[in-house]
């Protein structure tokens, strides 16, 4: 008889139907997902060395699977929990924490490396501040990826007898990647090509570190981050090319999993995957890191997707340029900008930003029309987040959401793609005949 556990790792690989690519199902590990692994490595580490001892707290920042991971560890082996995530993680993943009796706390999702609330740095310091705390540490902890080197690895090295000749994984701490990566290219004297998918604007392929859509991959960096080394847990030595992956690829990969395939999983096995089905190799093996099951109300939902514009629909006809200002441009700078772009209304946006990509939804902070561009001073952050609407939302919701006379920025891709005010939806519902 086995423990729970015992049950970490071991898990299957499947030939997928329509692309002959092999995925290693991680969500069949017992809690759900690849970080089971790296959670029991890191326990057991920490147990050998004493840093962590009989009734401690472990203590971790994360955005929800290494969570889950420790929570069950600590449930299964007696100790106390506390995860500290960003605000804006799936509601799910928050409620199975609780359930596996894990304290919660919340952190503001957006906030610089060096801000003491930051997810890492809050972590780090209750850990400190608590009697027998032990702060876990994926990003920095070698236990992480030295797990893959010794399961992950073989298994799929194993399972292909040998014939794998292209691993495919996202990354997010690296140890995924780093570990199985590193343990394949040794097995196979470096004939096995190891290649990150990657959300687009993350900055390990180069992107510019501005918010993506897709939960756990990548590396997002805030503006006001001066310093943002990549994670020791990232070993870019085995990586042979990291691919830039548009959310919306993500999320079509993602859903077409399910759909066609029978498997439902999170989004960032659709960053993987769609790298993966236009790999030409003999033996393509992708990771696929935990279930759908997470993301519900996210990926899998057809709201969630036309509110954000993964999806398109009726609001797509009004897809436009669009101009914005940084927060701290002089009011008088910004009237000029909004005159001149013949724009209903100024979209406000986060500062720091490049213009290689459209600003992200989350980071237009206001949208200021003419009137609101009076007197001195610089342009701030509404008090409300201004109304987004997703390209591909009816007419008719939008209007149920733009209140009278109001102007909203239109979404696509999760990025700025429009303004449309009020008046112009209702030319549009009375032009079509709606
Ligand atoms: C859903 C999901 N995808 C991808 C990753 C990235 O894996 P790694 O941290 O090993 O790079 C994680 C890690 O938390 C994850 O939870």
């Amino acid at each position: 008889m086995s423990g729970l556990l015992d049950l970490v790792g071991g898990t299957p690989l499947v030939s997928l139907r329509h692309s002959g690519v092999l995925a290693k199902l991680e969500y069949l590990n017992p809690g759900g997902s690849v970080k089971d692994r790296a959670a029991l490595s890191m326990v057991l580490a920490a147990e050998a060395s004493g840093a962590l001892r009989p009734g401690g707290t472990i203590v971790e920042g994360t955005s929800g699977n290494t969570g889950l991971g420790l929570a069950q560890v600590a449930a299964a082996r007696g100790y106390r929990m506390v995860c500290v995530l960003p605000d804006k993680t799936a509601v799910e993943k928050l409620d199975a924490l609780r359930a596996y009796g894990a304290e919660v706390v919340l952190t503001p999702s957006a906030l610089p490396k060096e801000h003491p609330d930051q997810v890492v740095a809050y972590a780090a310091r209750i850990a400190r501040e608590t009697d027998g705390g032990w702060w876990a540490d994926q990003y920095g902890n070698p236990a992480n990826p030295a797990v893959h080197v010794r399961t992950t690895g073989p298994e799929i090295w194993e399972a292909t007898e040998g014939r794998i000749t292209h691993f495919v994984a996202t990354i997010g701490t690296g140890g995924t990647i780093s570990g199985t990566g590193r343990f394949l290219k040794e097995a196979s004297d470096g004939r096995v090509q190891v290649i990150g998918a990657d959300p687009v604007t993350s900055s390990y392929n180069g992107g510019d570190g501005s918010p993506f859509a897709i939960e756990a991959a990548g590396h997002y960096v805030h503006p006001q981050t001066v310093n943002d080394p990549w994670p020791d847990s990232y070993h870019r030595d085995v990586v042979d090319a990291v691919v830039a992956v548009p959310d919306r690829s993500s999320i079509e990969a993602c859903r077409m999993l399910a759909r066609t395939e029978g498997l439902l999983v999170g989004g960032s096995s659709g960053t993987a995957f769609a790298v993966a089905r236009g790999v030409s190799g003999d033996c393509v093996v992708v990771l696929l890191p935990d279930s759908g099951r997470a993301y519900l109300s996210k990926y899998h939902s057809d709201t969630w997707c036309r509110r954000q514009g993964f999806l398109d629909g009726e609001l797509s006809a009004f897809v436009a340029d669009v101009v914005s200002v940084p927060v701290g441009t002089p009011v008088a700078e910004a009237r000029r900008v909004l005159e001149s772009s013949g724009q209903p209304a100024l979209p406000v946006v986060l500062a720091g930003r490049t213009d290689r990509f459209p600003p992200a939804a989350g980071e237009v902070l206001a949208l200021l029309t003419a009137s609101q561009l009076t007197g001195s001073g610089t342009v701030g952050p509404a008090p409300a987040p201004p109304v987004g609407l997703g390209v591909g939302e009816s007419v008719a919701d939008a209007l149920e959401r733009l209140p009278d006379g109001g102007v909203a920025h239109l979404v696509r891709d999760g990025r700025l793609a429009g303004v449309v005010t009020r008046s112009a939806l209702r030319a549009r519902e009375h032009s079509v005949g709606l």
